[in-house]
């Protein structure tokens, strides 16, 4: 079976769900029932599949070999026979015992724990497996076995038995939870862990089995035998004899007031480890036990005694001594709880890394769309500045190429010249000498429909008023006229007109005061004339309208758009950003078996306004119907909070929200939480992001934060130094990767021959990257 708390989800509520439903499960079984789990620890070599692609091979490589440490949970259910009987056959009991099983699989599997029954061959190679202490796939073999008073060593390796308490000298906490809270630092603190959760970190370790066993007693005899002890106690006075018959009253009240059953329960780590280092492995091992209050038992001289009874099945071996009385609920805290994130099945998906820095594949929109997670496959990117938004992206986008996908994106600064350059991509840069040019009035009548036509009204509104303006009804309505008459003159009379603003204008400043006599309506022509002269023939942008843009785009699957030289422009960065929108509709429709993608980097943020809100929500809500999905990125946290306009047609429409470290916004904290709708516990995962201790031994990176529906996870960006070069926003590393790739005449050559020159170089990255751009040529020359 699986547990169902997954590590680092920060749900509270999961392990007390998980401690409740093991309650039911023991009350299911009841007397005369024993109730094994094994939770078995094992690093497993990560071995990805062979991929056919250049940096996904790269990526593989980066991460080949590091080991994943994964967890496997069995449960056993036995029930004993009368004492001194080795074996009966009642064919009630066997059926009550069937039908006991059952039941238990029923609610695991309600509780999504996926549990399924082992087949004998299953069973044996387990049995086998830790008879020798090796899990996961990889072949074994027993060695040399020499059960000692202190250990087992099994060749060069170690096993050492450490049972959590015996009954002759209990050491427990007062008080026990479902889970314990990280203290590592400020930022985590408070954060849900598993009681054990210090196992995943027990030095040396090659696997760790956690036997934890409940025995259910006849619970009426026990009690009895309870008073019994209780009055032999408080017959004699002395201190120890008045603690005794303390923790007697206190678990008899717990019995009678809260139902609880009284159980026997046995707990024992059993860690293997290269023999040099078990002692390092016990010592952490027992001084995290201390920190939560238990004191192990250091009398463990039944070493073989107690591996014996980790077999599945075998816990009926222990002895009095190993046993511990207590209610089933103070039993089931010290149960291991969680698993660890695993590959989400599906066809379509990314890799990042879970928090241990070993790959993981999920699907960012079909399965969560499948299973009613999300309703768009809509993304919202928050970060601040340098938090790694592009960079993320950047990994985003290489993967979703790997499909059939269509990206368009459009940029500010420079963020994807890299990846673009990779893939072969259309880069298109605006200058004031080439501008960006379209003609958004071409279409053909097929193409012309109402919502054709409420973009170009929205279009004209924005030339006219600008992103900051606003259009009246009657305003709008006349444009909506002028623009039905000016297609239908085209499509339906055959005017033969070219369209184009052009034609359009030079229509629009006849027909207007046309519909004005006739209607008897205000509207300010000569401010409209003059307003969007300079879009017209002769004007300050008349190219921008009237040049038909480069068509084979429409069938291009990269397509950058790069407008950071518009940036300060307020009266031409909406109007572009609209029309490279426009373009992507177009795309759309034109390209409906491909997935695409509009990502939209800060330049959303010139659409910010009423002019444009029906625009954007009629965009983030038809992207849907054509396998499509918009990303829009921001660091500016004025742009979403006390934004209407944002929250309706944005946030409101992408049910994905990704969020970079969201430290520098701590103090506003409260605010944009409300705007994302982000719930405490999906808060306290959000402080976590780049604040745990797992950096060792990786390469830099930063974690991310997805959030799809209302829950998320948080995922690492770790990836291979190729693929690095290739997403890196920092300009001297661009720069040098350029020289690289300009010298070697493609990517996959230049980035060996770069990689290749750093290490012979000797010299930290940072300082070849400067060389190579003083040099402005390869090491080599
Ligand atoms: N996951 C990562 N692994 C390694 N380096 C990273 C990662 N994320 C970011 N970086 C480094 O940080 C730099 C800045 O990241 P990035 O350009 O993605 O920030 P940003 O959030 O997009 O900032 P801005 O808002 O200014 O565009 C990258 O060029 C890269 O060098
Ligand atoms: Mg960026």
């Amino acid at each position: 079976m699986k547990n169902p708390v997954v590590q680092y989800a920060a749900a509270a509520g999961d392990y007390d769900e998980f401690q409740n439903l093991l309650t039911g499960i023991i009350k299911i079984l009841g007397d005369g029932y024993l109730l094994q789990k094994q939770d078995i620890l094992h690093k497993t070599p990560f071995d990805p599949a062979p991929a056919a692609e250049y940096l996904q091979q790269k990526f593989n490589a980066h991460f080949a070999g590091r080991a994943a440490l994964r967890t496997d949970t069995y449960l056993t259910i036995t029930r004993q026979v009368k004492k001194g009987r080795f074996y009966t056959y009642d064919p009630k009991q066997l059926r009550d015992f069937r039908t006991a099983v059952h039941k238990v699989t029923d609610v695991l599997k309600a509780a999504k724990c996926e549990p399924s029954i082992l087949s004998e061959k299953q069973i044996t190679e387990l049995v086998r497996r830790i008879l020798a202490m090796r899990f996961g796939n990889g072949p074994f073999s027993l060695n040399n076995f020499k059960p000692t008073d202190t250990d087992i060593r099994m060749g060069e390796r170690s096993v050492r038995c450490i049972p959590l308490v015996n009954s002759d000298n209990v050491d427990m906490p007062g008080e026990l939870g479902t889970f314990t809270e990280l203290n590592e630092n400020e930022a985590v603190r408070g954060f849900p862990v598993d009681m054990l959760s210090f196992l995943y970190k027990v030095p040396a370790f090659e696997a760790i089995l956690y036997n934890q066993v409940i025995e259910i007693p006849a619970q009426q005899a026990t009690l009895n035998k309870l008073e019994v002890k209780r009055k032999r106690h408080s017959g004699i006075p002395d201190p120890a004899n008045a603690l005794c018959v303390e923790d007697i009253d206190l678990l008899l009240k717990d019995v009678a007031r809260n139902g609880q059953l009284l159980v026997n329960v046995h707990y024992s780590i059993i860690v293997a480890a290269p023999a040099t280092d078990i002692q390092k492995s016990v010592n952490y091992v027992e001084s995290a036990l201390f920190q939560l209050g238990i004191i192990p038992n250091q009398n463990a001289y039944n070493q073989l005694e107690l591996f014996r009874a980790a077999m599945p099945g075998n816990g009926v071996e222990l002895k009095n001594y190993d046993w511990f009385l207590t209610t089933s609920d103070a039993a089931l805290c010290l149960f291991f709880k969680e698993r660890a994130m695993e590959d989400e099945p599906s066809s379509f998906r990314i890799r990042l890394t879970d928090r241990q820095g070993i790959p993981v594949a999920i699907d960012p929109a079909d399965l969560p769309m499948r299973t009613g997670r999300i309703n768009n496959r809509n993304k919202f990117v928050l970060g601040p500045s340098g938090s790694g938004k592009s960079f993320f992206m950047n990994s985003l986008v290489e993967q979703y190429l790997l499909f059939n996908m269509d990206v368009v994106i459009v940029d500010v600064g420079h963020s994807y010249s890299g990846l673009c350059a990779y893939y072969g991509g259309k880069y298109i840069t605006w200058s004031d000498e080439r501008p960006i040019t379209m003609n958004p009035f071409l279409i053909t009548g097929d193409e012309y429909n109402l919502e054709k036509k409420d973009n170009l009204v929205t279009l004209i509104a924005l030339l006219w008023k600008g992103a900051g303006g606003s259009v009246s009804t009657i305003e709008r309505d006349v444009l909506t006229a002028t623009i039905s008459v000016y297609y239908a003159s085209a499509f339906l009379d055959g005017s033969g007109v070219d369209l184009s603003f052009n034609s359009f204008y030079e229509f629009a400043l006849e027909k207007i005061p046309e519909i004005k006599s006739e209607e008897r309506i205000p509207f300010d022509l000569d401010e409209f004339r003059y307003v969007l002269k300079k879009f017209y023939r002769g004007g300050e942008y008349e190219s921008i309208l009237n040049e038909t843009s480069d068509q084979s785009l429409l069938n291009e699957r990269f397509v950058v758009y790069e407008i950071d030289a518009l940036q300060d422009n307020l009266v031409l960065l909406p109007i572009v950003t609209l029309i490279i929108m426009d373009v992507f509709i177009q795309k759309m429709r034109n390209r409906r078996n491909q997935r695409k993608a509009l990502i939209l980097e800060e330049a959303w943020r010139a659409l910010m306004s009423p002019i444009m809100a029906n625009f954007l929500l009629y965009l983030n809500k038809t992207v849907r119907k054509f396998w499509g999905e918009i990303i829009e990125v921001t660091q500016e946290l004025s742009d979403i909070i006390g934004n209407p306009i944002v929250k309706d047609s944005i946030i409101n429409n992408s049910d994905t929200v990704i969020l970079l470290d969201q430290r520098k916004f701590r103090d506003n904290y409260g605010e944009i939480a409300k705007v994302l709708s982000i719930s405490a516990t999906e808060q306290r995962k959000i402080f976590t992001i780049n604040q745990l201790d797992n950096r060792e031994s990786r390469a830099r990176f930063n974690e991310v934060y997805i959030r799809r529906g209302s829950t998320g996870e948080v995922y690492g960006v770790e990836v291979s130094r190729q693929q690095y070069y290739v997403y890196t926003t920092e300009k001297p590393e661009k720069n040098a990767v350029h020289i690289y790739v300009q010298h070697y005449g493609s990517y996959p050559a230049a980035l060996d021959a770069f990689l290749a020159d750093i290490e012979r170089s000797g010299l930290p990255a940072g300082d070849f990257v400067q060389k190579i751009n003083q040099q402005n040529k390869p090491l080599i020359l």
